[in-house]
C-alpha cells in the first residue's frame, strides 16, 4: 500500500498526459494500468497502428496511381503482409516505450493491474489498497455490440481484430460508414480487399460538413469502396464458408444480404467503466453510459475525476489529453482549461478530411447569418504537382463580424492544415485575419488563406 497525491485509473492518452502534468506540478502520481503496455486504445490498437498501416497502403497506392506518371517505372512493390505487421507493431511498441520512460523520468509510478475504487480516496490494484487524495477516471471507451452481430475477433471483427488478421481478406463488409469503418475499410481496399460500407444513415460520416460528405464519398469510391446507404443491418450469420451479413433498406424495408471473408463493425464505441465500482460509491452516470462531471470534470463524489472517452464529448485521442492536462492543473489547484468549440476532428484516409467549428448545417440550424469561403485544392499549385488536386477547403464567418465559426478540408494534409484554423479561432480571428497573413508559395496552406480571401473580396487563384 502507497500513498499518493493523484492516482490517475487508465494509461490512455486522457491518462498517462494527465499522470505526466500531475508529476510535473509537484503531485506524488500512480498510474493504473492493466495493459502490458501504456498508451492506451490509442497507442495499442487503434491511432497508431491504423496509422502505420495506413501509410503503408498509402505508398503502394501511390505506386499503383501516380509513380508512372512522374517517370517512376518498374513493377509495383509486393505486399508482403507479415513484414507489414511487424512494421506496425515496431511503430506501436517505439511509442508505448516512449511513454514509459516519460514515466520514468517524470517519478511517477506504474501500477500494474486494473483498478477499482472501493472507496474515495482508495484505488485498490490486485490486492493491495492504495491511497491517493484526488483519483482521475481515464478508462476510455470500447466498441459498441450490434444485436444479431457476434464479434470474435477473427473474422467478424472490431477494430482491433481489423489490425491483425492473419491474412488480406479478399472480401470485407464494413459496418457503419464512420471514422473507424472508413480509415480500416481504406486501408484494406488499397491492399486489394473488395470492400463493401453499409452505412445505416444517407450521409457518411455523420455530424460532418455536408459537401465534405458529399466530395469525400465520391473519392472514396474511385478508390474502389462501394457503399450502401440507408440500409441497417439487422445480422451476420458466420459458417466456415465466410459470413452471410443481413441488411434491411430503409426507404422500402426490403431485406438482402451480403457475404464476405470479413466483417468490420465499425457501429461507434461506449465509455468503459467496468469493474471500477462506481455504482456502489454512488457516482451519478449520463443516460448513455458517461460518467457525470461538472465544470472542473468532478464527479459528484469529491475528489473524483473523470475525463476522456468516458465522460461526455467527441471520443478523441486529442480531447482526452487536453482534459487530462486541465483536470491535472484544477487538482494542483490552478485553473484547467479546455476550449470544447475548438476541438478539431481528423479523418485520417487519403485524402484526410478535417474539421472544427460549426459546420454549415449546424449555423443553419441555429438561424445564424454566416458566410463561406471555399477554395479547391486544384487551384493550389504545390497540391497539383503532387496529383494532390482533390478536394477544397471551405471557411465560414460571421457575415457581420468576419469571425471564424468553422472549418472543413478534405484534401492532402487536411489534418495539419485545420490547426492554423484552430488556432485563429481560439484567439477569436477574423477571416481576415488569416487572409491577410503571409502564407508560404508554394504550400498546401495557401489554400487555407485563399478560403479565407474568398469570405472577403475573393480568392486570386479560384
Ligand atoms: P462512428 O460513430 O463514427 O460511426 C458509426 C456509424 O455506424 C454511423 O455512421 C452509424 O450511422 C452507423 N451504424 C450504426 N448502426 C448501424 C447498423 N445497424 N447498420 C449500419 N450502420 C450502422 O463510430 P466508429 O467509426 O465506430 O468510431 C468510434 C469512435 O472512435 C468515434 O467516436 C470516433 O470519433 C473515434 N475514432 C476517431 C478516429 C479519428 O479521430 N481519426 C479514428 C477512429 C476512431
Amino acid at each position: 500500500m502507497a500513498e499518493f497525491d493523484v492516482i490517475v485509473i487508465g494509461a490512455g492518452p486522457g491518462g498517462y498526459v494527465s499522470a505526466i502534468r500531475c508529476a510535473q506540478l509537484g503531485l506524488k502520481t500512480a498510474c493504473v494500468e492493466g495493459r502490458e503496455t501504456l498508451g492506451g486504445t490509442c497507442l495499442n490498437v487503434g491511432c497508431i497502428p491504423s496509422k502505420a498501416l495506413l501509410h503503408a497502403s498509402h505508398m503502394l497506392h501511390e505506386t499503383h496511381e501516380n509513380f508512372e506518371k512522374m517517370g517512376l517505372m518498374g513493377a509495383a512493390p509486393k505486399v508482403d503482409w507479415t513484414k507489414m505487421q511487424s512494421y506496425k507493431t515496431d511503430v506501436v511498441g517505439q511509442n508505448t516505450k516512449g511513454i514509459e520512460f516519460l514515466f520514468k523520468k517524470n517519478k511517477i509510478t506504474w501500477l500494474k493491474g486494473w483498478g477499482s475504487i472501493p472507496a474515495a480516496g482508495q484505488v485498490k490494484v490486485g490486492d493491495e489498497v492504495h491511497t491517493a487524495k484526488a483519483i482521475v477516471i481515464a478508462t476510455g471507451s470500447e466498441s459498441s455490440s450490434l444485436p444479431g452481430v457476434t464479434v470474435d475477433e477473427k473474422t467478424v471483427v472490431t477494430s482491433t481484430g481489423a489490425l491483425v488478421l492473419p491474412k488480406i481478406p479478399k472480401s470485407m463488409v464494413v459496418i457503419g460508414a464512420g471514422v473507424i469503418g472508413l480509415e480500416m475499410g481504406s486501408v484494406y481496399a488499397r491492399l486489394g480487399t473488395e470492400v463493401t460500407v453499409v452505412e445505416y444513415l444517407d450521409a457518411i460520416t455523420p455530424g460532418m460538413d455536408g459537401e465534405v460528405q458529399k466530395v469525400f464519398q465520391r473519392l472514396l469510391s474511385r478508390q474502389g469502396l462501394k457503399f450502401i446507404m440507408g440500409a441497417a443491418v439487422q445480422g451476420v450469420k458466420t459458417t466456415k464458408g465466410g459470413n452471410t451479413v443481413t441488411y434491411k433498406l430503409r426507404k422500402d424495408d426490403s431485406e438482402a444480404t451480403l457475404e464476405a471473408e470479413v466483417v468490420l463493425v465499425a457501429t461507434g464505441r461506449k465509455p468503459y467503466t467496468d469493474g471500477l465500482g462506481l455504482e456502489g460509491l454512488g457516482v451519478e452516470m449520463e443516460k448513455r453510459g458517461q460518467v457525470r462531471i461538472d465544470d472542473h470534470w468532478q464527479t459528484n463524489v469529491k475528489g473524483i475525476y473523470a475525463i476522456g472517452d468516458a465522460v461526455v464529448g467527441p471520443m478523441l485521442a486529442h480531447k482526452a489529453e487536453d482534459e487530462g492536462m486541465a483536470v491535472a492543473a484544477v487538482i494542483a489547484g490552478k485553473h484547467g482549461h479546455v476550449n470544447y468549440g475548438v476541438i478539431p476532428g481528423v479523418i485520417y484516409t487519403a485524402p484526410e478530411v478535417a474539421s472544427v467549428g460549426k459546420t454549415e448545417e449546424q449555423l443553419k440550424e441555429e438561424g445564424r447569418a454566416y458566410k463561406v469561403g471555399k477554395f479547391p485544392f486544384m487551384g493550389n499549385a504545390r497540391a497539383k504537382a503532387v496529383f494532390q488536386g482533390d478536394g477544397f477547403v471551405k471557411i465560414l464567418a460571421d457575415k457581420e463580424t468576419d469571425r471564424v465559426l468553422g472549418c472543413h478540408i478534405i484534401g492532402p494534409g487536411a489534418g495539419d492544415l485545420i490547426h492554423e484554423v484552430c488556432v485563429a479561432m481560439e484567439f477569436g480571428a477574423a477571416a481576415e485575419d488569416i487572409a491577410l497573413t503571409c502564407h508560404a508559395h508554394p504550400t498546401y496552406s495557401e489554400a487555407v488563406r485563399e478560403a479565407a480571401l474568398a469570405c472577403g473580396d475573393g480568392a486570386i487563384h479560384a
